[in-house]
């Protein structure tokens, strides 16, 4: 049985998961607002899968009979300053998940959870790919910044990203 500490640990992530999903639906509105069709498209697909990180942490619960709690979700931010501030929120946003996960991992580590240890591993990979991701667009909109062409070129990458679930990876 996990401790009533990382039980309530990882209902706060799932928690912050679904937060994180609000935030890239409201990203969404504001990118579907001003006409940025690739990031929405990006956006979109990227709340879906933070709503897969909630429920993959959901499911783990279930399956260790202990008890998921929901919370209410807090309003997420609405206004953005543009097509880049919206990627720098994100990869701030994303590093704040990594050392959510981080502290998850060393309570596992401190109460001995070898179960949860392995469980993490998986999130404590995907972090690496989401900042990685968000830095590699960042990156590429700066060097885009005084080519409207390139810019168009990557609103159009951004047009192509699918979703994939997470059991499917
Ligand atoms: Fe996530
Ligand atoms: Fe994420």
């Amino acid at each position: 049985m996990l401790s009533k500490k990382l039980i309530d640990a990882i209902n706060d992530q799932i928690n912050y998961e679904l937060l994180s999903s609000y935030l890239y639906l409201s990203m969404v509105a504001y990118c579907e607002d001003n006409d940025f069709q690739g990031a929405a498209n990006f956006y979109r697909i990227q709340a879906r899968e933070e709503v897969d990180h909630a429920m993959k942490f959901y499911d783990y619960l279930v399956e260790m009979n202990a008890r998921v709690l929901l919370k209410g979700i807090p309003d997420p931010e609405t206004e953005f300053d543009g097509y880049k501030d919206t990627f720098e929120k994100s990869l701030a946003h994303e590093k704040t998940v990594t050392k959510r996960i981080y502290d998850l991992m060393d309570l596992a580590i401190e109460e001995k959870e070898h179960a949860t240890i392995s469980f993490l591993k998986w999130y404590v990979d995907e972090q690496v790919e989401e900042e990685s991701n968000f830095t590699a667009i960042l990156g590429k909109l700066k060097r885009a910044e005084l080519d409207p062409a390139a810019l168009y070129m990557l609103d159009d990458e951004l047009l192509k990203r699918v979703y994939v679930p997470i059991a499917a990876e």
